[in-house]
């Protein structure tokens, strides 16, 4: 399928080349594990919702990672592979053979499927670059690429809409590419009403990180939630990414959720991980961080679970394997020890932290 985009600049293609390098890059690292813990029962036994887990076509085409993901989790995420960056050819073209793949893998082991994400600040491919500026073409370009990838993946559970729109540091919005040319909230009334129009049952998310460690930030995403729902946007779930790292004081998690759920919609934790190697602190051990990521673990699955039950869409880890996660492959951690982040070690054996995360979850 073609949009209606001028052609694309060298540029555009070499910059596009250049982060396919860069995520590709730290696959490989090693790391010294904790000792994994004897079986446990799946992931997905105790929970009452959709458990999710971010996969690339790469991982699911490794039969050990295939059958550890369709045992332990119901349903699954494209880390980037649903993006604009893989789906918008900069000639304008859409790409949409891992996203299909995804879909189609998920079709086959009867799980269901989220997709991340239509709208992100951090992407503004050379297609819609090359619009800016030009008003009425750039509104129609953004409108169809939404209908179309939405349309297609319209069985999807849910949809990330928007990602990422609020500031860093919580102090307003982001200005990207999209406010631009459409404005500050009408780039968002105008993703989710095409996203509404193409999958009429999708639950439409934003979605944002940081939201428990900075509570100004999550009260400026909560006043963006309810001005977009003021505007009648279909605004219908809150996404907490919630990569957090060990040193997040207890009760932050729980505090958060509650409060996003305050709002009355209901609640994804959408991209779980916790790092070890960004928490904070001279003098403690890395023994001492593990105890207090499995807390963690327990806390967040505990305080989602105990939210009532129309108010969950889903819980989603982002990564199976340590060895899987994005953070390994952050630039500030060129060297051991790196970061085990996530549930199952590099040999995918489960890990002490998955059994406190089953608990909670099974509250
Ligand atoms: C953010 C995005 C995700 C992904 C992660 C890192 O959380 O929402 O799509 O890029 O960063 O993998």
């Amino acid at each position: 399928m073609r949009l209606n985009f001028p052609r694309p600049s060298r540029r555009g293609l070499l910059a596009g080349a250049a982060a396919a390098a860069l995520a590709a890059c730290g696959r490989d690292a090693k790391s010294q594990d904790e000792p994994s813990i004897g079986p446990l029962p799946p992931l997905k036994q105790g929970a009452r919702f959709p458990v999710g887990c971010a996969v690339t076509t790469d991982h699911l085409r490794d039969p050990a990672y295939a059958a550890l993901l369709t045992r332990e989790f119901t349903q699954v995420t494209a880390e980037w592979e649903m993006k604009m960056e893989y789906i918008l050819q900069d000639d304008g073209s859409l790409r949409f053979d891992a996203p299909d793949a995804i879909a189609a893998f998920a079709k086959a082991n009867g799980m269901s499927l989220f997709a991340h994400t239509l709208v992100w600040y951090a992407q503004s491919p050379a297609a819609f670059q090359r619009l800016d500026g030009q008003g009425d073409a750039f509104a129609k370009a953004y409108g169809d690429y939404i209908a179309s990838v939405a349309g297609r993946y319209r069985d999807a559970a849910g949809w990330d809409v928007v990602n990422e729109a609020v500031a860093e540091d919580g102090n307003g919005l982001r200005q990207c590419l999209w406010s631009k040319n459409l404005g500050q909230i009408d780039y968002m009334r105008r993703a989710f009403d095409a996203a509404r129009a193409a999958a009429p049952d999708a639950v439409l998310l934003l979605n944002d990180y940081n939201l428990e460690s900075l509570p100004a930030k999550r009260a400026t995403f909560m006043r963006l939630a309810e001005t977009l729902l003021k505007t009648g946007a279909p605004l219908t779930g809150l996404g907490t990414q919630s990569h957090i790292a060990a040193d997040l004081p207890p009760g932050a998690v729980t505090t958060s959720i509650n409060d996003l759920a305050r709002l009355g919609l209901p609640i994804h934790v959408s991209e779980l991980d916790i790092s070890l190697n960004r928490a904070q602190g001279v003098l403690v051990s890395r023994d001492v961080w593990r105890e207090r990521q499995r807390r963690l673990a327990g806390e967040i699955g505990e305080a989602f679970a105990r939210l009532p039950s129309d108010k969950r869409v889903s819980f989603t880890i982002w990564g199976l394997r340590d060895s899987d996660s994005w953070l390994r492959s952050q630039r500030e951690n060129p060297s051991p020890p790196w970061d085990e982040a996530l549930f199952f070690d590099d040999q995918g054996r489960p890990k002490p932290m998955l059994a406190d995360l089953e608990r909670g979850l099974a509250v």
